[in-house]
């Protein structure tokens, strides 16, 4: 395998999770860092010639101004999320990382993530689409250039946007692109925005939050047109997976759940922003639908998500579970699950570029269905249950080792 530099271009570069990723990975460069909880160092998947964690390099768009250590500081003050000696040993590289951050696009991000702006950002306001994408495409080609990669793959790791209000979900490629060259105003997120100028570039786009992204008609055929490869949406990391290992089990045995009840409660910036119930209508649907796809039928659900501050980055999910059993008597199940958010999605995130990395050596390109694993709301075809889900993955695994 060749040791080609990869760029790992990061949207909300200096997020909670975009953070985690920049320490974990600077730390597994430098060998301080175990591989626990990456998907991509178990044996299956090892053995397919990933990339090595030394080449990748990082770059991004921000719209907040700020850097690495700050933000790992209050993740270490606010919830204990990383070990000191760790910070120390990873430093210097993630100073460097923060040169090559950029600011990035307020373009129907909704008033909530607005006020995270810094200047530089709020410089860029009432940019024009076409513009916007220029700019955006041009930071992502000095960086690859500047590093010299072979291949950039944007991971989206922005805030939640409110769900898309235009007709845009219908739309082709010609339209969308026309209205995108000619207009003042956008009919698609920033997150839509960042797919297009990646694809342009010739990218791979991996978006692991809810915002729509490259989930449209238009961007599934612009990517095929590019030979780009993309993924979404929203990394399935504790409730949700929860959901998708437990409800096939009260399918199996013919157990008939009437309602699951979700109460989740956390404290950190994206939890912020989820506050407000426009932005949290995107997560709540995407927590949502996964069990009626298990089930076959729609029990009565309820997914409450509540910013309560002093949880920090402490996302606890406490679960009821209310079924039927023989002869009509109802028994319930109940957990709690107590994760650490960032913890959680950045081994996952770290996985999926890895992966994106070995497919598009492959010369592939459009949707990767073989991803659904890691999603709460998969793009493409796929089957709801995480074991199915994972014999997917592993299918893939077997094809590319016979391949290598
Ligand atoms: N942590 C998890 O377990 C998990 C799981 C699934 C999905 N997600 C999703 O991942 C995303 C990131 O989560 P987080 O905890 O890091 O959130 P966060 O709020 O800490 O980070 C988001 C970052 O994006 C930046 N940002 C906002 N709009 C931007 C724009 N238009 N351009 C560039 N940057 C922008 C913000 O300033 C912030 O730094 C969220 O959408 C979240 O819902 C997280």
């Amino acid at each position: 395998m060749s040791q080609e530099r990869i760029g790992l271009w990061l949207i909300g570069a200096w997020g909670g999770v975009s953070t985690t990723v920049a320490v974990g990975l600077a730390g597994l460069q430098a060998g301080v860092a175990p591989e626990t909880a990456l998907v991509t160092s178990l044996p299956k998947f090892s053995r397919l010639k990933m990339a090595d964690w030394s080449q990748f390099v990082i770059g991004g768009h921000e719209i907040r101004e700020t850097n690495y250590a700050a933000e790992a500081e209050v993740l270490y003050q606010n919830s204990r999320v990383f070990d000191r000696d760790l910070l120390n040993a990873v430093a210097p590289r993630l100073a460097e990382w923060d040169k090559n951050i950029r600011p990035g696009t307020l373009i129907n991000v909704g008033s909530t993530i607005e006020k995270f702006a810094g200047p530089k950002t709020l410089a860029t306001r009432g940019e024009k689409p076409a513009a916007a994408i220029k700019r955006i495409r041009t930071d992502i080609e000095e960086f690859k250039k500047a590093n010299d990669c072979a291949h950039v793959i944007v991971l989206y790791l922005s805030s939640t946007e409110p769900p898309l209000e235009s007709d845009a979900s219908s739309w082709d490629w010609a339209k969308l692109s026309a209205t995108l060259a000619s207009g003042d105003s956008s009919p698609v997120p920033a997150s839509t925005i960042y797919a297009i100028a990646a694809f342009e570039l010739g990218c791979s786009f991996v978006n692991f939050t809810p915002s729509v992204g490259s989930n449209l008609p238009a961007l599934a055929e612009f990517a095929l047109k590019q030979k780009c490869l993309h993924v979404g949406r929203d990394g399935k990391t504790g409730e949700t997976l929860m959901k998708a290992v437990l409800a096939p089990m009260f399918a199996a045995r013919n157990l008939k759940v009437m309602s699951w009840v979700g109460h989740n409660i956390f404290g950190n910036m994206d939890g912020k922003v989820l506050d407000d119930p426009i932005n949290k209508a995107n997560k709540v649907r995407s927590k949502d639908h996964l069990l009626t796809e298990i089930l076959g039928y729609k029990p009565q659900t309820l997914v409450s998500i509540e910013y309560i501050e002093s949880m920090g980055d402490w996302k606890t999910a406490w679960d009821h579970i209310h079924f039927e059993g023989f002869l009509g008597t109802k028994m319930s199940l109940q957990f709690t699950w107590q994760g650490c958010d960032s913890l959680l999605a950045a081994p996952l995130a770290l996985d999926l570029v890895r992966l994106t990395e070995r497919e598009h050596r492959r010369g592939k390109s459009g949707v990767m269905n073989h991803l659904a694993a890691f999603f709460k709301s998969p793009m493409g075809p796929h089957e709801p249950e995480f074991a199915k889900q994972f014999i997917v993955l592993e299918k893939w695994a077997d094809e590319v080792a016979a391949q290598q």
